[in-house]
């Protein structure tokens, strides 16, 4: 990469960039040296291939010079760039969370058709999905829980910015304490529940096979469930089972092929109608229960 007191331009930066992440077994090497040089150089990515003359200056061509550097070391775009867009809002991304995924729109849609009046998120990590929900619905009161210390803090910053930390509740572990902590009582008052609850949880077994940008730079604990890929899947809706406040609906976020073993664990929490909803390649992304009475269709 050029550096020095000449500006040196944009299309050698680029090229060079595309050589040695490509050479480096990068999956996308132009598209993610294109994004990356374009944040730096402040042009719009069109404009970087239209005039690959235009200068980088020197304090520019050292900062691409670094953010390839990252790159080359497999840290995902998204954490070297320090944000992520997922809906309509951006977020701030770094290694103590998940980088949100397109695919987890879908629990955002299954909220939005829902339109529950109170929400709880299990796995909240950078806030992704507790946060679109409530800048998209504004009558929610959402409770979202995260056993990670760093993804809440994490999260907490992203409520603040986006200015909804006032609509999302932010708690420690895994179900909310509160008033339901206090015993079976609490079941009798009225609004002690959640009208849905929605769930990315870890779903990948111990050992399957990831890129280096997700097993060198992602938490570990918000990728690997176990052994066997079920492990968070079947504690969390155990406790939601036993859980003394009373859930309309639920969706869990899932891996491919995850469906009917899930479906069934589901089911075996007291959920009566079972749906999967599938993107537009067909596979199976969202598993949704529904208790006796609640509104709507799982499908
Ligand atoms: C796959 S990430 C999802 C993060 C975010 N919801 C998203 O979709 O981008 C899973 C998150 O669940 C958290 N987690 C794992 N097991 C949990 C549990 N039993 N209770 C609460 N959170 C848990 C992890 O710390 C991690 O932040």
């Amino acid at each position: 990469m050029a550096s020095g007191s000449h500006d040196a331009p944009v299309g050698d930066a680029l090229n060079a960039a595309i050589d040695a992440f490509g050479a480096a077994g990068i999956e996308t090497p132009r598209l993610d040296a294109e994004v990356l040089l374009s944040e730096i150089a402040g042009l719009d990515r069109a404009a970087l291939i239209a005039d690959p003359g235009a200068g980088l200056r020197p304090a520019q061509s050292r900062a691409f010079s670094e953010a390839v550097r990252r790159r080359l070391r497999r840290e995902p775009v998204a954490y070297i760039l320090g944000r992520k867009g997922f809906r309509r809002i951006e977020l701030e991304v770094d290694p103590r969370a998940l980088i949100p995924r397109p695919e987890t729109e879908h629990l955002v849609e299954l909220a939005v058709e829902r339109e529950p009046g109170t929400l709880l998120e299990i796995g909240v990590g950078s806030g992704a999905v507790s946060l679109a929900v409530a800048e998209e619905l504004p009558g929610c009161r959402i409770t979202a829980t995260d056993t990670s210390p760093g993804a809440l803090e994490l999260a907490a910053a992203n409520a603040a910015r986006l200015g909804l930390a006032d609509r999302v509740e932010l708690v420690e572990g895994t179900l909310p304490p509160g008033n339901f902590a206090t015993g079976i009582e609490a079941v009798s008052l009225p609004g002690a529940g959640f009208d849905l609850i929605l769930a990315n949880l870890p779903y990948v077994a111990d050992g399957v096979a990831l890129e280096p940008e997700i097993t060198e730079w992602e938490p570990r604990s918000a990728v690997f469930s176990g052994p066997t890929g079920y492990e968070a899947f079947e504690s969390v809706i155990g406790e939601i089972a036993g859980a003394p406040f009373e859930v309309a609906a639920i969706g869990l976020e899932i891996g491919q092929g995850q469906d009917e073993r899930v479906a069934r664990l589901v089911r075996e929490a007291g959920f009566t109608r079972i749906g999967v909803r599938r993107d537009l390649a067909g596979i199976g992304r969202v598993v949704v229960g529904l208790k006796q009475g609640a509104a709507g269709s799982p499908d």
